[in-house]
């Protein structure tokens, strides 16, 4: 029997996954590593320790699954996007890497649109500067660090950083290579423009492949460091949403996808290159050779539920202990006896600032319309509604620039609760289905990893491997509702922006 293996780089760990030949998960293994804030809204990684995890999940995933490194007959790698790992001449990693969720860059995000300006950006890179995206942290090194800037030769992303350890050779996927702001996402190619605009050299860029491209063969060190066979392909794979698509099978028209991770995504299919008129939505290359992608990206969704059970879920913590039960369970079940619409209670997510539909780092989470009747589980219940209301209005976009969606898949931790699965239903007017994969990026990636080495097209190996095994449909009369409820909150924002950024100063961060 072969075998395929997918690896997804994510924020706080490193799963990998192993399936067989018939699209089956046979083990995985997760090994964590810390996240570094320095500062309030910076984040940083030291990719050594991606390395070091990597190393160490791969061998892990073998002895657990009791499979020879033989065995294995591809590799494909999901990664958080945008992430910067700079490198000097030697290949040596130049200072920790800022991440995706790091907010330092407002100002060269600035910069980068009254450079480029803003339009001829969105034309070229069919996007808008976004403080998380990677070429506006280039240019804070460049101003900040010119020390560091000076001897920088290669730049990439955090997963291909891996790679090049794991095969010697430097290489990106187009679909994760459209969160850096410097690629031509309708030609799939380099921005030689933006580049020159920015005076980021092109040279720093690695060749570009589709996702289920082999992008290099495993070094004999790196196989005797893991357990695997030199030569073993690995594929370029994708950044985490392409692959978290691809592994729930959101390859064609009319399906969206929702994934429930820290941040929240609304993933569409694009069969064609496709904008939003004023760049609300970010368009990227999709993970499926040829087709696009258009995605909102909330940057505290179960991020949000995850800071409310952190700070006031003590008793159902200590509960959840006691019973042996999942402490998110116990809390959407509380949550469930508030009334639709939390009695009038309203919740908004931007806990982290926010990307879509508004690009502010300092926008702020916030309760509007407290009163004395409300207790916890109507506010359990408004943060539940509160982060689908805030999915929505991605969903909103969408629906604005003309695609019509017929089907939803929920993936990521809060596809778990059919309680918020209703909810994202009767929010959204969409039915929502859950499938067979549960391993998010990393399933994705295997299949990538197996469409590379097999050369079967991606679309028929999802065909093939994904099932739908539950499905919701909206209730009429909540939907109406929600409806109500929705409206005023999406109001909210403009009425406190002004207050958040005085806040925000206030602070100092
Ligand atoms: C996508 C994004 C996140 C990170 C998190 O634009 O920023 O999905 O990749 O892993």
């Amino acid at each position: 029997m072969s075998y395929f293996m997918g690896l997804d780089l994510g924020t706080s760990a490193i799963k990998c996954i192993l399936v067989d030949a018939d699209g089956h998960v046979i083990g995985s293994h997760s090994v964590e590593y810390p996240l570094q804030q320095p500062f309030p809204g910076w984040a940083e990684q030291h990719p050594e320790d991606w390395w070091n995890a990597t190393v160490e999940g791969i061998r892990a995933l073998l002895a657990k699954t009791n499979t020879a490194g033989e065995a294995i007959s591809g590799i494909g790698f999901s990664g958080q996007m945008h992430g910067s790992v700079f490198l000097d001449e030697a290949q040596q990693v130049i200072r920790p890497a800022l991440l995706w969720c790091d907010q330092r860059t407002a100002e060269q995000c600035a910069y980068i649109e009254s450079t480029v300006g803003e339009a001829e950006l969105g034309r070229l890179t069919g996007n808008r500067a976004l403080t998380g995206f990677t070429a506006p942290k280039v240019i804070w090194l460049r101003q900040h660090e010119p020390e560091h800037y000076a001897r920088v030769r290669h730049l990439l992303l955090p997963k291909d950083y891996v790679r090049l350890r794991l095969t010697g050779a430097f290489g990106m996927d187009v679909a994760d290579a459209s969160g850096t702001l410097l690629l031509d996402v309708a030609e799939r190619s380099w921005s030689q423009t933006v580049a020159e605009r920015l005076d980021i050299p092109l040279a720093w860029l690695p060749p570009l492949f589709e996702s289920g491209d082999i992008a290099g063969h495993l070094l004999p060190e790196a196989a005797s460091l893991t357990g695997l066979a030199a030569g073993t392909p690995i594929v370029a794979g994708g950044g985490d949403q392409a692959c978290g698509a691809v592994g729930v099978g959101v390859v064609r028209q009319g399906i969206a996808s929702v994934a429930l991770g820290t941040s929240g995504v609304v993933f569409v299919h694009d069969d064609t290159y496709q904008v939003d008129e004023a760049y609300r939505l970010h368009s990227f290359c999709h993970g499926v050779p040829g087709k696009w992608h258009r995605m909102g990206v909330m940057l505290a969704a179960g991020g949000s539920f995850q800071w409310w059970r952190n700070h006031f879920a003590h008793e159902e913590l200590e509960r959840a202990q006691q019973e042996g039960k999942d402490v998110y369970e116990i809390l959407t079940s509380e949550a469930a006896t508030a009334p639709l619409g939390s009695e009038g209670l309203l919740f908004l997510p931007y806990l982290s600032g926010e990307r879509t539909p508004h690009p502010d780092p300092k926008a702020r989470g916030a309760f509007i319309g407290l009163n004395l009747r409300h207790g916890k589980a109507h506010l359990t219940r408004a943060v539940l509604e509160g982060i689908t209301f805030g999915l929505r209005d991605s969903m909103q976009l969408v629906r604005e620039s003309g695609i019509e969606v017929t089907e939803l898949r929920v993936s990521g931790g809060g596809a778990r609760s059919p309680f918020w699965r209703q909810m994202i239903a009767d929010i959204f007017g969409i039915p929502v289905v859950t499938v067979n994969s549960t391993d998010g990026p990393a399933y994705g990636a295997a299949i990538m990893a197996a469409s590379g080495v097999l050369g079967i097209d991606i679309t028929t190996l999802c065909d093939k491997w994904i099932r739908v095994t539950d499905r919701v449909e909206p209730n009429q009369e909540n939907q109406q509702q929600y409806d109500t409820y929705y409206q005023i909150y999406r109001g909210l924002y403009g009425t406190l922006q002004h207050t958040f950024h005085q806040l925000s100063e206030l602070a100092g961060h």
